[in-house]
């Protein structure tokens, strides 16, 4: 290869990247402005007009938009010789990961918070020089409806199903009526799922962010349940007195500024016979493993600065464990330091978590 067909190719390779970046934002608009679901209503390749006809967008902004997802092979696109029309359809994966918000495999949420994930260039340049990072709240309110439109889809499909019968002997004991503790529960999904699949147990979710508690009030409220409520662990301390059955923690002990201590806090709510459910990303030991066999390690580590890592160094003091910094061999070591017992990976396959059942 000669050097410029070096530097050709690095180019390409750079350009690729802002390609993927640029594309992304066009799959935020594509989300927000309603165009992948007229697409997927129509149930067949449509033009451009017929879509900006649906949606009340105008047709030449579709026109472009449609463009790029064709040229990036995310939608279909076919020119009809007959009536000199083009017209741009959904292949059924498309359908389901970019419009069908039941399906497990819908990935619109982070895509939803693409913009407030990018915003926080602004603020981490910063973080470079203090050391020091920005919580969940730093996203605004979209951020948290981003986390919950991000993580719902596969929990909705699998929690109840597949995740907590994987518990041993925990499925029984939420029948027959217990206490749990969800840890950094977000908007509150699966504590309320988890609350309308077993009335006569007992949920509190707990999250620092201001934003992501209004929005689990706000669907409290709308669910009607009387058995699930939500707290700041800041203003209202989660049980030192081991009473809780179930602990669970869904990728947020990665975020944590003080995750040793959330864990020894845990060990002092959970019963000596409780349990605690470790959902956290399935990172390796090292950057080599990490880069090496995680395609989608590049991400990780830029998501880690812009989002999960800044939240662990939101304060002076905070570990900084970020998005791939929870392997099993480290959350094994740090549950055994916080005085837990038994540690079993469970066998459920999900894209980047791993889940793991931990006991006293
Ligand atoms: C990636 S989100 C996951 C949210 C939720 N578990 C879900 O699956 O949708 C991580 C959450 O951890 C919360 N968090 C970070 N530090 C926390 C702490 N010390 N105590 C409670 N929640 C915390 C954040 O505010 C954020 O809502």
């Amino acid at each position: 290869m000669t050097e410029t067909d070096a530097l050709k190719l690095f180019s390409f390779q750079l350009f690729s990247k802002l390609e993927g970046a640029v594309t992304a934002g066009m799959v935020h608009l594509g989300d927000q402005l309603g165009l992948y679901v007229a697409m997927n209503k129509a149930g067949r390749p449509v033009t451009t007009h017929e879509i900006a006809a649906t949606t009340g967008l105008s047709e030449r902004w579709v026109r472009e938009w449609a463009q790029n997802q064709a040229a990036a092979k995310l939608i279909t696109s076919s020119f009809d010789e007959n009536d000199g029309e083009r017209r741009f359809g959904l292949t059924p994966e498309a359908a389901a990961v970019l419009a069908t918000p039941s399906h497990p495999y819908y990935g619109m949420g982070m895509f939803h918070r693409l913009p407030q994930t990018m915003n926080a260039l602004e603020h981490v340049r910063e973080s470079f020089h203090t050391g020091v990072g920005h919580d969940y709240d730093s996203h605004g309110p979209q951020g948290a409806v981003g986390i919950e439109r991000s993580f719902e889809p596969w929990n909705n499909a699998n929690l109840l199903p597949v995740v907590l019968p994987a518990l041993t002997g925990v499925v029984e004991r939420l029948r027959a009526g217990v206490t749990v503790v969800d840890i950094g529960c977000g908007a509150g999904s699966a504590v309320l799922l988890m609350a309308a699949e077993f009335p006569a147990s007992k949920f509190l979710g707990y999250d620092i962010s201001q934003f992501a508690l209004a929005r689990a009030a706000e669907k409290l409220d709308e669910s009607g349940l009387r058995n699930a409520s939500f707290h700041d662990p800041r203003t209202s301390p989660i049980a030192a007195d081991h009473s809780v059955d179930l602990v669970t923690t869904f990728d947020c002990i990665h975020d944590m500024t003080q995750p040793q201590r959330m864990m020894e806090t845990i060990r002092a709510a959970i019963k000596p016979d409780g349990v605690w459910l470790l959902v956290d990303i399935k990172a390796l030991d090292s950057f080599e493993e990490n880069a090496r066999k995680n395609p989608m390690a590049a991400l990780m580590y830029g998501i880690s600065v812009l989002s999960c890592m800044s939240s662990a160094l939101s304060e002076p003091d905070g570990e900084g464990l970020g998005t791939l910094g929870l392997s099993e061999s480290k959350a094994r070591s740090m549950a055994t330091a916080a005085g837990f017992t038994r540690f079993r990976r469970l066998d459920i396959d999900h894209a980047v978590n791993a889940f793991y059942e931990i006991r006293p």
